[in-house]
């Protein structure tokens, strides 16, 4: 079997586009894959975070894993804190990585841009994101398109440390959705949607009750023509919702455009709401059974152990191959 590693931050409540662009995926192959899924809070605090709500929104983010379908028997679901060979293999990596590539990544001039005080994590988080694939021998990583820039360093980062140490690590393949790789905010259509957007009405998140749904897409933001019909470039906002519709509710787009045919956005939103609420009920319900449970911490003990030995046998190897700690007489 191949294997599989992704992460998601816990650095808010994730959204339809992280669904969609990311777990959706992750359900389907953990049944052809050997699969490691991981909370990545390393990588959530390279932005500031209120320390009480990060750990709740870990534990938050492991159950809305399981809710949406990861079978912990198919699949090692695990917290990377738990998994100490993440942060040194990461600093491995960042031996391996250039100052100038790190800086060229849209993710870091995004997210440092304006800000008057940004952490040495923020540039060095792709070298960590490399370290957390390269552990498990990773043969394919399903991400949105987003992500696609910090994979393909990945790759660089991977056949350099290959071709100046010794031929150990694997070279991963990038996997991004054909429809829905890039979920657009509600509010501003040209942007994607972000779990930390500051602005609430701009993204649906899993967890949100059935009448914020609602609300957020009567208020999305569309255009004045009113015809109901999918093109990115010049009706973003109604495109957007059409992928979102598409894909929680089971039709074409083309199927979508005829349904809707004269037919203005008034009705086109409201039964949007009805698809989105009725999908996501099911994963709440289960999601709020699984929060308190001790089950939810045996699966992430189990998944920490799993993720130990073969993260621990990598680093083994990189550590020897660079050179590092000690050899025994
Ligand atoms: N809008 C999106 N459409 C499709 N896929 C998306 N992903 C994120 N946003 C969209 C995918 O979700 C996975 C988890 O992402 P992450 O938590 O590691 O970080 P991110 O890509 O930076 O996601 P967010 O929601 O924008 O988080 P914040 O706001 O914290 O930066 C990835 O596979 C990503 O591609």
């Amino acid at each position: 079997m191949k294997t599989i590693f992704s992460g998601i931050q816990p650095s808010g409540t994730i959204t339809l586009g992280n669904y969609i662009g990311a777990l959706k995926q992750f359900v389907e192959l953990q049944n052809d894959y050997n699969c490691f899924f991981c909370i990545v809070d390393q990588h959530a605090i390279t932005v500031p975070q209120d320390p009480a709500i990060l750990r709740k929104n870990i534990r938050s983010l492991a159950a809305l894993y399981l809710a949406v379908g990861i079978d912990p028997d198919k699949a090692t679901l695990f917290i990377q804190s738990e998994v100490p060979a993440h942060a040194q293999a990461g600093w491995l990596m960042q031996c391996v990585a250039y100052i100038g590539e790190l800086e060229r990544m849209t993710q870091f001039k995004d997210k440092s841009a304006g800000k008057e005080a940004v952490s040495a994590s923020l540039l060095t988080y792709p070298p960590l994101m490399a370290a957390d694939i390269l552990l498990y021998n990773t043969d394919l990583v399903p991400v949105g398109e987003d992500q696609k820039q910090h994979l393909e360093l990945t790759r660089d980062l991977a056949e350099r440390f290959n071709k100046k140490y010794n031929d150990i690590l694997t070279i991963p393949e990038i996997s991004i959705p054909k429809v829905g790789a890039r979920i657009m905010s509600l509010q501003e259509p040209t942007k994607k949607m972000s779990k930390s957007d500051p602005n609430q009405k701009a993204s649906i998140t899993l967890l949100d009750d059935p009448k914020q749904m609602e609300k957020k897409i009567k208020s999305a933001v569309t255009d004045s023509e009113g015809i109901v019909k999918f093109d990115r470039e010049t009706k973003p906002g109604i495109s957007n919702l059409l992928s979102i519709y598409s894909i929680l509710g089971g039709k074409s787009i083309p199927e979508l455009e005829a349904m809707y045919h004269g037919k203005g956005y008034g009705d086109f939103k409201g039964e949007l709401a009805e698809v989105v609420v009725n999908f996501f009920k099911p994963i709440q319900e289960k999601y709020y059974n699984l929060l308190e449970s001790s089950e939810l911490d045996e699966i992430l003990d189990r998944g920490a152990e799993k993720a130990n030995a073969v993260a621990s046998k990598t680093l083994k190897k990189m550590e020897r191959a660079m050179g590092i700690g000690r050899k025994r007489k």
